[in-house]
Order: structure tokens, then sequence, then C-alpha cells
């Protein structure tokens, strides 16, 4: 599908580190913490993401790495990869179906292509720069992403997460509590690649959230853009980790003025 090779080798580390995580899951998952008590990460994090950059390393020896739990490496050829080996950690320990292996590829620090798979949902989402953004069926079937269509925020769902400390969490719900009587409602699913994916296809119409980092949102970022949507931070500059704020073009202003406001 790839039309420079990297989307399809993306797809390929990301399929083999999401057969990892669905079908070799420990009965007795040992989960330790990272930045706060409920940031939670496992030893299959860490396997998810060793398979990839293996993989992606094996047939691209000079590239460079970022990976979130903790693969840096410098490369040579200009490529990046930027990896979130399993978004949704929280999800896949109580055996929700939303998570998902990220795998993005960046250009001379430009996301050219990306994909996201989440095995329990049967979807995949891929996009390259330029060339569009897809929805794959677990049997294969592409449908091309679109955003909503939506005008009126007030009709409209939004997704969003929340950070692992708690105060940044509760002062994320004191938001949310301001926000929920001017939308149709709000869905927290647990993976902010997937919300991103969701806003890419038309799931949901909008997502905003304060605390992600560049790997949960270059894959799914590339695939929003593709799809139209408007990805940016609260004044419609790059994302940031402050703030991610992706809808389409038409719901932009309108969502980045109420969070704004809030
Ligand atoms: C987290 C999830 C969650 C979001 C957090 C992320 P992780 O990623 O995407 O939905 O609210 O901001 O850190 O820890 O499961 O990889």
């Amino acid at each position: 599908m790839g039309v420079t090779g990297l989307l399809d080798l993306a797809d390929e580390a990301a399929g083999i580190a999401a057969d990892f995580l669905l079908h070799r899951r420990p009965g007795d998952l040992q989960v330790e913490s990272k930045s706060s008590a409920t940031d939670a990460v496992t030893e299959m994090d860490r396997r998810s993401e060793s398979l990839i950059v293996e993989h992606l390393l094996n047939r691209r020896g000079d590239d460079g790495v970022l990976g979130e739990e903790g693969g840096e490496r410098r490369g040579s050829s200009g490529v990046r990869w930027v990896i979130d080996p399993l978004d949704g950690t929280v999800n896949y320990l109580y055996g929700l179906p939303m998570w998902a292996v990220s795998v993005a590829a960046e250009r001379d620090g430009e996301v050219v292509a990306g994909v996201v798979r989440a095995p329990m949902l049967g979807v995949s989402w891929l996009a390259e720069r330029g060339a569009g953004s897809w929805r794959r069926s677990a049997s294969g079937d592409l449908q091309r992403n679109a955003v909503t269509t939506a005008t009126d925020l007030a009709q409209a769902l939004v997704a969003t997460g929340f950070g692992y400390a708690a105060a940044d969490r509760v002062r994320q719900a004191e938001r949310l509590h301001r926000v929920i009587g001017s939308i149709r409602d709000i869905r927290r699913a647990g993976a902010a690649a997937i919300d991103l994916c969701w806003v890419a296809d038309a799931t949901v119409d909008g997502y905003f959230e304060e605390g992600t980092h560049h790997w949960d949102r270059a894959a799914a970022g590339l695939i929003a853009t593709e799809a139209g949507a408007v990805v940016s931070d609260a004044a419609g500059g790059p994302p940031t980790d402050e703030m991610t704020v992706a809808t389409s073009a038409a719901l932009a202003p309108a969502l980045r003025a109420m969070l704004a406001a809030t």
C-alpha cells in the first residue's frame, strides 16, 4: 500500500507486536509503575517495543528510534521511528479491548507514515503523508477515513483522556465539568492513539487531551490529519504535550474556543 515502503514496514512491525500482545498475554501479568502509582508498565510493553525495534532495524539499520519504553537511538538515514508499543496499557491489564500498537515513521523530523493497530477491536488505521488515511478491518477491507460532517459543537461527541498524576487528573476533571454541558457527550476510551483514529474515521467528532506524548499521537495524528482533521494545540499551532485538540476544520475554532474559556 505504501508509496515509500515506510508504511508497509510500520504495518508489518505493528502487526508482529499486536499478535504478540494478543496471543501471548501471560495469566499472571506483573505490573510495575512509572510516573505515578497508576501509570502502569508491564513486561509486555517492553517486549512489544523490542519486537518492533528489532524488526525495523533488521531492515533499515541506519534509522533512528524513539520508543515509549525507553528505546532511543540516533540514526544517520534521516528516518526516525516513533513507537508506542502498547497504548492503553491499563485497558490491556483489565482485558478491555481499547489498546493499540502505534508505529510512525518521521523523515527529517516530519511524520510521513503511521499505523495504529487495535487487534481486539479488529481494526487498523493507516496513513501516508499526502496520500490519504484508511481504516482496515480484520478481513483486510480498506475504507478511506473522513472526519465528521457535524457542524454544531453542541451536538459533538468528544473524546478525551486523563493523565496519571492525581493533581493533573483532578484539574482535567474540573475542566470536563465545565465542558460537558456544551457538547453532546464525552468518551474516555483509555488510549489516545485510538481516540485520534476515531476522529479520523468519524467514530467521534472531536478529541482533546492534556499531557500526551509524541509517541501517543505521532502515527494517529497523521491518520487524523490525512482524514481531514485539524490536529493542533490549544491555540491552533502544532500539537504539544500540553494540549492536543483534533476535530474537523468546521468544528476546530469552536472546540478550541470552548477549551480556552474553561
Ligand atoms: C495513555 C493512554 C491514555 C491517555 C494517557 C496516555 P499508555 O497511554 O493513551 O488514554 O489518557 O495520556 O499516557 O500509558 O497507556 O501508553
